[in-house]
């Protein structure tokens, strides 16, 4: 791990980050945060992932799907991220992207609080890379962020998520009804949780 600056100058704080490489999540598949280079990568394993994915995710704009909109996106993103507000990672196999797990909406305070988001590549379904992404992020939101809680929600028929993130900890707090848009309809979500710091 590096340690970067990042901040105003008044407020700077120390964030570890991954090196370039990132970190292990298996023999193959690495973990790194997003950059703004990313934008190929992410374009083209949005645009392979198009069609398994579209069940579980908003209805995107063709933009998305491309490079140029993804430089877009990354840029907004890597923003994000030098102001600790969201963090996003980026799985990594041969070079091309596999994976993308998100810490969103970070809270700070009284809250301590952030929401997780993830997906695999349907070509690497049922490797462990889903729970291993999440332990990581949940470590990193404990040891290098001090977040209190995360949140994630699933589609009430996303068994396989849900898999995930009970056995990473989380449990679930109940239902949600008319959450998020998916797939152009307000659909319902069970909500988990994770007290990253139970003793406190
Ligand atoms: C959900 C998702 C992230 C899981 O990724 P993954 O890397 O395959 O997950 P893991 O291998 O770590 O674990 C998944 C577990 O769920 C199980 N599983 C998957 N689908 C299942 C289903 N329909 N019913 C029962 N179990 C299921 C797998 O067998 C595996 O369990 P096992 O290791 O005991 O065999 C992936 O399927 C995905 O990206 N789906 C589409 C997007 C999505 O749903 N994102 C999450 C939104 S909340």
């Amino acid at each position: 791990m590096s340690e970067f600056l990042i901040g105003s100058a008044s407020s700077t704080q120390h964030l570890s980050v991954p090196e370039a490489d990132g970190c292990a999540l298996s023999s193959t598949v690495s973990i790194r945060l997003l950059t703004t280079a990313d934008a190929l990568a992410v374009a083209t394993a949005s645009a392979r992932n198009k069609a398994f994915l579209q069940p579980w995710e908003p209805i995107r704009p063709d933009s998305f799907y491309t490079l140029a909109g993804q430089e877009v996106l990354l840029a907004d993103s890597v923003a994000l991220q030098h102001e600790r507000r969201s963090l996003f990672w980026i799985l990594f196999h041969d070079g091309a992207a596999v994976g993308r797990i998100s810490l969103t909406d970070i809270v700070r305070g009284a809250f301590s609080n952030g929401h997780l988001g993830y997906w695999v590549a349907e070509d690497h379904q049922g490797q462990g890379l889903a729970t291993a992404a999440v332990r990581f992020v949940c470590n990193y939101a404990l040891e290098e962020l001090g977040l209190h809680r995360l949140q994630a929600g699933t589609l009430i028929h996303n068994v396989g998520s849900q898999k995930v993130l009970t056995r990473c900890g989380f449990t679930s707090i109940g239902i949600a009804e008319k959450y998020i848009r998916i797939n152009g309809w307000w659909q319902d979500h069970q909500l988990f949780q994770r007290i990253l710091s139970p003793e406190d």
